[in-house]
């Protein structure tokens, strides 16, 4: 879809937040807009920086973010987040890479950001050029992060032992275990700003774009639309947006392996558990090596992604001593998978993820049920969903153990309840295809999104 003289119909600029969960979404969505006769140019950290010559069709400009060169730069997610948005601030070097933008033709109609980049927000406060942020969790997230005050005050936070189990009546299906405390983190200080920053970029902003669809979170945008109405910030829901973008996982910041899809190839239909944690989840050794013999005693076929860096403290992955032996042919082993082609495999038959949004909602697109082991910040708040709500996983809760491990799989992989949570996963796969046909809730929403953003 071209512009009236054939030319773009305008220009907008993205900026995503350097992380593979993050960096995805947003490349996708770029794409989606591309589609739809915008010409695009991608500002990005030298940190994580995306591969240009995977998106010929994209202008891309590096800025620096001081990550490489920080002496004792943080190396936990929230601390990194924290510091590059201070040193892209103090250096002011977004606001000249968006003036020199501003200067050209195009001008660009507006930006759009990650919901933790409050520095870029306000660069491009400061040149008068109109933000929208994207939000790369569920619609449920966005309104559970809104929620922290309330949480406070009514006393779920900080979370005590006695009830974990306790009903957030405000925001149903959520428990009080299912809620990130920052109290836990061990910079208390640091959790409390990353939640006031999605909160923030979001109030000031002109639109929220969410990586959901309408069927999947009814009541959740119903109730989001009402609360960010006296803002005046409109809420698009644009997603599986790896399903509407075209660019698959061109966006895949490590190699991805694809020894494991000739491997798959050989593995009957519905048999194999897919076994990942995501992009920065780290585990213990010992739970690391739980989740080995718990694998290797479930008699079901894996194929299991142990990334460099998954073991706390250790940039060693070996397997445990055995493992290889006990498992032969059964399992797989990769350093990174091409997750999407993975879970639709007919191969595969059930996921045991950490419930990062991607993970989530791939697996919901492809209609593979879930073993849900969520560990930190909103992969908690997915797995209740995924298990109360969608009905379509079960949480796997409390010490992992092998034994334990082994029944889940045994429950998922073969029992009557897998065998339901299956049908399910179904059903609302089908729903993914109907909210992307031409006429469907999401493709009419970023249709929207367009008109909106070239009217601002
Ligand atoms: C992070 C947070 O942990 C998550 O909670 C939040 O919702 C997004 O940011 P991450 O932990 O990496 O993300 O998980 P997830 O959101 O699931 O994203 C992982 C992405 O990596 C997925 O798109 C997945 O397809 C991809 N992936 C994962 C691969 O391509 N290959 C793999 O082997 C594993």
């Amino acid at each position: 879809m071209a512009g009236i003289d054939g030319g773009p119909r305008g220009r907008i600029v993205l900026f995503p937040l350097p992380f593979q969960g993050h960096l995805s979404p947003m490349l996708q969505l770029a794409d989606v807009l591309h589609a739809r006769g915008l010409a695009i140019t991608i500002v990005h950290t030298t940190f994580n920086a995306p591969d240009p010559a995977s998106h010929p069709e994209f202008t891309f400009v590096a800025v620096p973010d001081g990550m490489q060169d920080a002496v004792g730069a943080p190396k936990d997610g929230i601390g990194k987040i924290l510091s590059m948005n201070a040193a892209m601030e103090a250096s002011g070097c977004v606001r000249d890479a968006l003036a020199s933008i501003l200067a050209a033709e195009p001008r660009p109609a507006c930006l759009v950001i990650d919901t933790s980049l409050p520095a870029v927000q306000k660069a491009a406060s400061q040149l008068g050029l109109p933000t929208i942020v994207l939000h790369t969790g569920s619609a449920a997230v966005v309104r559970l992060f809104r929620s922290y005050a309330m949480l406070h005050d009514k006393g779920y936070l900080p979370a005590q032992e006695h009830e974990l189990n306790k009903p957030v009546k405000e925001l149903p299906p959520i428990r009080v275990s299912d809620l990130f405390d920052p109290s836990k983190y061990p910079n208390q200080e640091m959790a409390n700003k990353i939640l006031d920053i999605a909160t923030e970029t979001t109030t000031n902003s002109s639109g929220i774009v969410i990586n959901t669809f309408e069927a999947l979170e009814i009541p959740e945008l119903e109730a989001l639309r009402e609360e960010l109405a006296s803002s005046g910030v409109n809420v698009f829901a644009i997603g599986p947006l790896h399903k509407l973008s075209t660019i698959g996982d061109a966006s895949s910041l490590l190699e991805q392996d694809r020894s494991c899809i000739e491997w798959l190839d050989t593995q009957a239909e519905g048999t194999v558990l897919y076994v990942s944690f995501g992009s920065v989840v780290p585990v213990h050794r010992d739970d690391f090596n739980e989740v080995a013999w718990g694998l290797a005693n479930s008699g079901k076929p894996f194929l299991w992604v142990v990334r460099h860096g998954l073991i706390i403290g250790s940039q060693d992955t070996e397997l445990p001593d055995g493992f290889e032996k006990a498992v032969e042919s059964r399992g797989k082993v990769v350093r990174w998978a091409p997750q999407q082609e993975v879970l639709a495999h007919h191969a595969v038959g059930g996921f045991w993820t950490h419930n990062g949004w991607n993970s989530t909602l791939e697996s919901i697109c492809e209609g593979v049920p879930m073993l849900c082991r969520p560990l930190f910040g909103d992969q908690l708040a997915n797995g209740r969903y995924v298990e109360d709500v969608w009905q379509i996983g079960t949480l796997l809760a409390g010490k992992l153990e092998r034994g334990k491990i082994e029944q889940a799989i045994a429950g998922l992989m073969e029992r009557e309840d897998g065998t339901t949570m299956r049908e399910r996963a179904k059903e609302l796969k089908m729903k993914v295809a109907m909210c992307l046909k031409n006429t469907g809730s999401t493709q009419l929403a970023a249709d929207k999104l367009v008109d909106h953003m070239l009217s601002l």
